[in-house]
């Protein structure tokens, strides 16, 4: 199957599913990854790798509809079953995701419902919880909602600050993310009409 991933910045998410899918032999093929930042060191890496990139700098167009269709333009060039998001910073438009309805993933730093949105390592601190984790999920119109394919949980210790969480949190990123782009290369996800998922054979 065939991925388009979209980052923002560093892309230690993009680089952990493109290297293990490489290690472990998957039936993907990563056709292009996408920046909004022109200098995400993520695009750099993934230049040195020999795959081909794009960018797109959102403060190019005059609002979010017009960045969102060149996005989607550029995407269904590459004729991707699935689209990748991997700590893509931007907010996609309805029109978008409607685009590519079941076949958007997401990552987020939480174990969601809690703690959407920004700033989640200092929401979970604030709150006192004891779990923490993260989420591979499907993207809908609601901010990280959709139906969640995996998650991980890591403990929260007395002394943390987010940045200690977060790296905690983001070594769990590393596993949880690729393996959910193994289930999809093999074809493993179904999602039905009203969002359920379905993980074939796996227990
Ligand atoms: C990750 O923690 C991801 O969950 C969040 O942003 C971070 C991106 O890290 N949305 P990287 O670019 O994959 O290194």
């Amino acid at each position: 199957r065939r991925f388009v991933i979209l980052i923002s910045g560093r892309g230690s998410n993009m680089q952990q599913i493109i290297e293990q899918a490489r290690a472990q032999g998957w039936p993907a093929q990563f056709v292009r990854v996408i920046a909004n930042e022109a200098d995400a060191p993520g695009i750099a890496w993934a230049k040195q790798q020999g795959l081909q990139t794009a960018v797109v700098p959102h403060r190019d167009f005059t609002d979010r509809q017009a960045f969102d269709e060149h996005l989607a333009q550029i995407i269904e060039a590459d004729r991707p079953d699935y689209v990748l998001l991997a700590g893509f910073m931007r907010i996609l438009t309805p029109g978008f995701v409607a685009r590519f309805k079941h076949r958007l993933i997401n990552i987020h730093p939480s174990l969601l419902p809690a703690f959407p949105g920004l700033k989640t390592h200092e929401q979970a601190i604030a709150a006192g919880v004891g779990w923490h984790g993260c989420t591979v999920h499907f993207v809908t119109d609601q901010l990280d909602h959709g139906p969640i394919i995996a998650q991980a949980a890591v403990p929260v210790k007395d002394n943390d600050t987010p940045q200690v969480l977060a790296n905690r949190v983001l070594k769990l990123e590393h596993q949880i993310y690729p393996r959910v782009v193994q289930w999809l290369a093999q074809g493993l996800v179904q999602v039905n009409q009203v969002g359920q998922i379905t993980l074939e054979g796996i227990t």
